[in-house]
């Protein structure tokens, strides 16, 4: 698979990473073979090889600053309008990884609908896309006949939407409910602990786990964006970011954890969705919460369903690699697809 990213920011290169370390893994286990082709980036530059980057050298280069210190080579081409390198790139899938933008999902919504028009797979960690036009890229998808995988918008590599779309297909789910981001899980953790505030938001941004602007996370706006990729991929609805209640932890202090911690409890940001709509907020649980348990940069979901009861999933949801990994499920998904269309 040759792939086009577009973002090179922490998760970009987590999977890169990836695809350099597991490389004789994957091919070895599942066939998998995976090189990227180009690079674009809004402020460090832009590198497009058809016969493959150096991970490497790519890693490098982006950890000095900059894309221009990628070495010189036959071939390989530095300026090009990104939108004029998706349509004619020889690649097979786009991988959005550029910042979220929650209110537009742009330039990044208009990168996808490029690369499936321009017969490509769409697979992304950009929560921008998922949140504003689910539904307008799936139909796109497959009235193209490519894949669009979400899958590492939400709780990062944990197989959120897998599980309630393959694995629970067939039970009715009636509502999500959990903690949809990592930052604001870490920060809450780590007051716990006597770290401030402003030192545990640092450390979640040295870590990777932040947005690009923290302000999403801390007031629950990267949740809330979570809330409406689950309502519109499980339960088909459209929720608006502008009428949701959404409140995050930026108001909370020390002395109010250690109240709830002294009366047995602890606060955690929890975002709920129904068939009926979705909110975020910070909610005070007792110690004996199976969410309670859920700490750092781990999330955890409960689908409540009409067959199973509740199913709980629990697992990292926000790092470089761990979101890396969402988006190399979703590139396997795309490969198989595009295995039994040409059997
Ligand atoms: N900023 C996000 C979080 C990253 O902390 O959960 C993963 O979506």
């Amino acid at each position: 698979m040759r792939l086009l990213l577009i973002g090179f920011g922490a998760v970009g290169q987590g999977l890169a990473t990836i695809l350099r370390d597991q490389a004789a893994y994957l091919l070895e286990r599942s066939g998998f073979e995976a090189h990227i082709v180009g690079v674009v980036t809004r402020t460090r530059g832009l590198l497009y090889q058809p016969d493959g980057l150096s991970i490497d050298a790519l890693l490098e280069a982006i950890g000095k600053g900059h894309l221009d210190l990628y070495p010189t080579e036959r071939g390989l081409i530095r300026q090009m309008d990104p939108l004029d390198l998706i349509r004619t790139a020889a690649a097979d899938a786009l991988v959005e990884v550029s910042y979220s933008n929650l209110q537009t999902a742009q330039p990044a919504l208009d990168y996808c609908r490029a690369a499936l028009e321009s017969g490509k797979h769409v697979v992304m960690a950009n929560k921008g896309p998922a949140a504003l036009a689910y539904a307008e890229l799936q139909a796109l998808g497959q009235q193209v006949g490519k894949f669009v995988g979400i899958e590492a918008t939400v709780m990062a590599g944990t197989p959120t939407l897998r599980l309630a779309l393959e694995a629970l297909a067939g039970c009715r789910i009636l509502a999500a409910r959990g903690i949809l981001n990592g930052t604001t899980n870490y920060i809450l953790t780590q007051m716990e602990s006597g770290m401030a505030y402003g030192e545990a938001l640092e450390e979640a941004q040295a870590l990777g786990y932040a947005e690009a602007d923290p302000t999403a996370d801390v007031e629950g706006w990267d949740a809330a964006g979570k809330a409406v990729i689950l309502a519109a991929a499980v339960f088909q609805q459209h929720l608006s970011l502008e009428t949701m209640p959404v409140k995050g932890i930026s108001h909370l202090t020390r002395v109010d954890l250690e109240e709830a911690q002294a009366a047995g409890e602890c606060w955690k940001l929890i975002a709920t969705v129904t068939p009926d709509g979705g909110q975020v907020e910070p909610v005070r649980l007792p110690l004996s919460h199976p969410l309670a348990r859920v700490s750092g940069a781990t999330n955890a979901v409960t689908f409540s369903t009409d067959l199973l009861g509740d199913v709980t999933l629990v697992g990292p949801g926000a790092g470089p690699i761990a979101t890396g990994f969402g988006l190399l499920a979703d590139l396997f998904t795309a490969q198989r697809a595009g295995q039994l269309k040409k059997s």
